[in-house]
């Protein structure tokens, strides 16, 4: 392997294009650890709801991002989040949550926030850090960078397919439109904005499978790192 590449692979992209499912088992083939750097941002919203804050509020935005006791450890499966030491990981994934952490992400001093944190936890290398920004602010020192990109339309489909396993109450439209508001609060906003690092391999999931992506992610691992054409 080469010692002089760092080594960090960042997975960035919109909701939905398939990063937590690739990012996963992308870091279990290499046993690397797998950072999920949405979570950070899940928990925030989470804690700003719980205390009657408002995501869009700038200011107590800032000010919960400066002061909350967030601690992150990342486990094969996800990131496991404790808020003023209560886990708080289980709660993270439901539609109000992903609306909020999509509007509180856009902050600047949000972003700031989390940065040292982020970092921390890559510090050591083997990591697949999957997020928004991981390969243009987080780590643009990484080895490796995808940029995953999928169909609006697929990544709601898909989406829904997962809600509706536990929800009954939630339409496709409902899904879509979610997808769509979360894809211009993400890519519009002016703090890292949702966007490939000049040097990221761009990879359209809409017509491959799981199995079809990791595949040319691992070929571009082993390209990279090994130099194996
Ligand atoms: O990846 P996710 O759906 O769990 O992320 C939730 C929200 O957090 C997403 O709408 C945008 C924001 N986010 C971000 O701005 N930067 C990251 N590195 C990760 C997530």
């Amino acid at each position: 392997m080469n010692q002089n590449i760092k080594k960090i692979i960042t997975i960035d992209g919109p909701a939905g294009a398939g990063k937590s499912t690739l990012a996963r088992e992308l870091a279990r083939r290499l046993t690397w650890i797998y950072l999920d750097t949405g979570a950070l941002y899940r928990a925030l919203a989470l804690t700003a709801l719980q205390r009657g804050l408002d995501p869009h509020d700038q200011t107590a935005a800032e000010k919960l991002a400066a002061s909350l006791d967030l601690t992150a450890r990342p486990t094969p499966d996800g990131t496991s989040i404790m808020v003023d030491g209560r886990d708080v990981t289980s709660l993270l994934r439901a539609p109000e949550i992903s609306l909020a952490a999509s509007a509180i992400s856009a902050w600047p001093g949000v972003r700031e926030a989390l940065l040292g944190l982020q970092r921390s936890l890559g510090a050591k290398g083997d990591v697949v850090a999957e997020g928004r920004d991981m390969g243009t602010v987080v780590f643009p020192e990484a080895g490796l960078k995808f940029f995953l990109y999928a169909d609006p339309k697929f990544r709601a489909e898909r989406r829904f397919r997962e809600l509706s396993a536990c929800r009954r109450d939630i339409t496709s439209e409902e899904v879509l439109a979610d997808i769509l508001e979360r894809d211009q609060a993400d890519c519009r906003r002016e703090a890292s904005p949702l966007k490939a690092a000049p040097d990221a391999l761009t990879i359209d999931s809409t017509n491959l499978t799981i199995d079809g992506v990791l595949k040319v992610m691992v070929n571009a691992f082993r390209n990279r790192f090994f130099g194996f054409k």
